[in-house]
């Protein structure tokens, strides 16, 4: 193991010949597989080239479709880029589990995003707040060439207050800022905003008389924005008659009972929660990759909302009532359509295209259906046949590609497990048996 400066400076082959060298020297196909995942196209390879620093290769992921999504009664084919088995195929037959019940129906609950300018002050809090009244609007005019754009497209700073944190932290002041950044997912527009208020702040106090005669100024410690968007919040639906959801009324009973009551274990049991979220976010993560959205800014913000009250908890919540049965999701999504890879990646722009090139409101509600579909198929499995069924069938082909089935075997396979359950074991004696 050796180390390096100035990797980053070194050309892409002379990368390669590094790595392969002090690190991988045990790995004889190291280059080969590198390089096997280099595309043809040069122009395009250069284009993946550049989206990060020191890239040696691709890393793929599949690319599915999931279809007949009715959404505000619109059809939607939703493009997901996963590498789990059984993903898109639950996504696909809750899809059409709903559609001839009406679909799914949303509502876009806000689009507010959030940033701050987190600083210390030790002086009068008084005095800050008088300041902060004085040069409110100075924010304003420093960010204008900024906001410029936004604004004509719709956004732009909504509003700036000063929050007085010293309770939880000595000295701990914020400004609080909200943006509206439309159809952008808008971290450059926020944090650009941000580290202006904050040279704003600075600068200001540095002429503020009562700050000068104390000879006590505000210091800012940093300025991002937050991941955390309670406020861009969008909710899903499907609804029902009880009887629709089983072939007789009793059977419909039955899985609804355990249905719902799946779903409020999840609400108060966190162990469970976060398996039943992380089953939802199959769903959520799949589109936001496949349409270019930074997923760890979403699971970040996803899985603070599930514990805003305290406990970790359901993202999905169940109700029925007079015989209808409600299913839905509430969840923060701050999602982009237009900037970052949107313009950029092949495979983004054709899944936007898919999708008929959707407001950033619409993919919150694509993107929220996707999640809420993927929950109704996770535990309609789960309290009926067990997941295991559906998930190892789906798995057949890594464990047949995994010990380098032929195309025979694997046909033969395909069609033994039709009537067999799937395990490892079982797969492994099956191919032993026609090797042998
Ligand atoms: C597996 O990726 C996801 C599930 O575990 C979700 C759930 O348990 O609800 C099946």
């Amino acid at each position: 193991m050796s180390k390096i400066s100035g990797f980053s400076k070194l050309t892409k082959l002379q990368k390669i010949d590094w790595i392969t060298e002090h690190y991988l020297s045990h790995y004889p196909k190291a280059k080969t597989i590198i390089k096997q995942y280099w595309n043809i196209d040069e122009a395009l390879q250069k284009l993946h080239d550049e989206f990060t620093e020191n890239t040696i290769s691709n890393y793929y992921l599949p690319l599915g479709v999931a279809p007949n999504f009715e959404i505000d009664g619109k059809l939607y084919a939703i493009p997901m880029a996963i590498e789990e088995s059984s993903v898109i195929a639950a996504a696909s037959k809750a899809s059409k589990f709903w559609l001839d019940k009406g679909g799914f129906k949303t509502e876009i609950l806000g689009t507010t995003k959030v940033g701050h300018v987190h600083f210390s002050f030790s002086g009068k809090p008084e005095a800050l707040k008088d300041f902060f009244e004085q040069v409110k609007p100075q924010f304003y005019k420093d960010t204008a060439s900024i906001t410029k754009n936004m604004e004509k497209r719709g956004g732009g700073i909504k509003d700036i207050a000063l929050i007085d944190k010293t309770e939880s932290l000595d000295n701990y002041f914020q400004l609080y800022c909200t943006f509206e950044t439309v159809d952008a997912m808008g971290a450059n527009f926020i944090n650009s905003c941000l580290e202006q208020f904050g040279q704003t702040l600075e600068a200001e106090a540095k002429i503020y008389d009562s700050f000068t005669s104390e000879g006590n100024y505000p210091e800012v410690i940093m300025c991002i924005l937050s991941n955390y968007v309670p406020e861009c919040l969008v909710k899903a639906e499907v609804s029902c008659p009880v009887s629709q959801l089983g072939k007789t009324q009793e059977e419909a009973e039955k899985f609804v009972r355990k249905f719902s009551q799946a779903i409020k274990i999840a609400e108060i049991e966190p162990y469970r929660a976060v398996t039943h979220n992380k089953g939802i976010m199959n769903g959520i993560d799949a589109v936001v990759l496949a349409t270019g959205n930074d997923f760890r800014a979403v699971e970040a913000g996803v899985h603070a909302f599930a514990a805003r009250k305290g406990q970790y908890s359901s993202l999905t919540h169940v109700n029925v009532e007079d015989g209808l049965f409600r299913f839905w999701i509430e969840v923060p999504l701050a999602l982009g359509t237009i900037g970052g890879l949107t313009s950029l990646h092949p495979l983004v722009k054709l899944s936007l295209a898919m999708l008929n090139d959707p407001s950033s409101k619409d993919l919150m509600r694509i993107t929220a259906v996707a999640g809420l579909a993927q929950n109704f198929a996770a535990v309609n499995s789960l309290v009926t046949t067990g997941i295991q069924k559906g998930h190892m069938k789906m798995h057949l082909m890594n464990i047949l590609n995994q010990f380098e089935a032929s195309e025979k075997e694997r046909t033969e396979a395909v069609d033994y497990f039709k009537t067999n359950t799937v395990t490892h074991s079982a797969v492994i004696n099956l191919l032993e048996k026609m090797r042998s």
